[in-house]
């Protein structure tokens, strides 16, 4: 017996296990029911009371290292298993979350809107699918004028007094707005059109513009001149100039073109603006009192001016870009130019 305890309290001290399962394995064939050190105990149970105190005391010092051993080598494994494999670096920076950037278009539109609500204009919206009476007929366009062929615009349905098409401008909006707003109305209507135009530098089949609507009592030709002339010093500086050219739009009478100073070459005339030092941005025009009539306001007494701008013009002059379908194609190279990131 005395010889079998140092043997095992040698065999304790020197237990070495690589995995939680040898630790397990060498708890059972040491302290399991039919371990060896179990055994010593049955043994000594047969032993006389007068053997027994020569070994009690020994045999108990044995289980207690064996089981001290054995919670010993558990945690040890435990806690190499935990460790292992790559560990977590804290302090690394996070993975960079691409929030994109606005499209060049989009932040001429806000420009825009952001401008005309400061003049107290409020923004209106119209469907892309219209009918032919709110893009044509009640704004004075006459029945066989140019804009309602095939060519020019896009028809949805065809064979119908009132045929639905894609909207070949916004001043559409100004139609709805003028049969369901209050007087006096002051809006801006931004929103994309569609014409069926041969894609280039120049001309593309979706745009998007801006319409702008007041009407009131007494408005006249100088509230127009000067409406615009504050948009174009917002819009392109302080130092902004405009002049207004006579044409003829269905809508509006009298009806103009509105240039503004060229702010490349500062007037003196380069590719740009084509040697003239001026650049086109916009139509405007006192409504017709036709259309007035058409939605149901007495254009005995109230008269108003409209405008209407296309946003990727303005998107040209603010940067120089002078072919129509960058702003088509999602290029990211052309789009990250404007805005590294957008506002959240
Ligand atoms: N609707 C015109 C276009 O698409 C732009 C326009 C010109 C709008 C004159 C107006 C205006 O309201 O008065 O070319």
């Amino acid at each position: 017996m005395k010889e079998k305890i140092a043997q095992l309290l040698a065999q304790v001290s020197d237990l070495k296990c690589k995995t939680a399962k040898e630790v397990e394995e060498a708890r059972v064939r040491l302290l399991g029911k039919k371990g060896e050190i179990t055994r010593l105990f049955e043994e000594f149970r047969e032993y006389p009371s007068e053997r027994k105190k020569e070994f009690g005391r020994a045999l108990n010092e044995l289980k207690q290292a064996a089981a001290a051993k054995i919670e010993e080598l558990k945690s040890s494994i435990g806690s190499e298993t935990e460790s292992a494999g790559p560990k977590e670096d804290l302090s690394m920076p996070g993975t960079p979350f691409e929030l994109g950037s606005r499209h060049p278009v989009s932040i001429v539109r806000q420009e825009v809107v952001d401008l005309f609500r400061k003049f107290g204009y409020d923004v209106a919206e119209g469907p892309e699918i219209e009918d032919d009476y709110h893009v044509f007929g009640a704004l004075n366009f006459p029945l066989n004028h140019p804009a309602r062929d095939m060519q020019d615009t896009f028809f949805v349905s065809t064979g119908h007094p009132n045929p639905l098409l894609l909207r070949t401008h916004t001043s559409s909006v100004q139609v709805r707005v003028m049969e369901s707003m209050k007087l006096p109305i002051r809006v801006i209507c931004p929103g994309r059109v569609f014409r069926n135009e041969a894609i280039s530098a120049r001309a593309h089949c979706i745009f998007h513009q801006v319409e702008g609507l007041y009407i009131d009592e007494h408005v006249t030709f100088a509230d127009l001149k000067q409406a615009i002339l504050l948009f174009a010093r917002e819009m392109f500086g302080p130092d902004a100039a405009i002049r207004m050219r006579p044409s003829f739009f269905p809508f509006t009478e009298p009806s103009s073109e509105v240039d503004v100073n060229c702010n490349i070459c500062k007037g003196k005339g380069c590719n740009v603006c084509k040697g003239t030092g001026w650049l086109e941005i916009l139509g405007c025009g006192m409504v017709d009192p036709n259309v007035l009539e058409a939605s149901g306001i007495d254009s005995k007494k109230y008269s108003g001016f409209a405008f209407g701008m296309g946003l990727e013009r303005i998107a040209m002059l603010k940067w120089q870009v002078n072919d129509l379908r960058h702003y088509f194609e999602n290029d990211l190279r052309f789009l990250s130019e404007f805005e590294t990131s957008i506002e959240v």
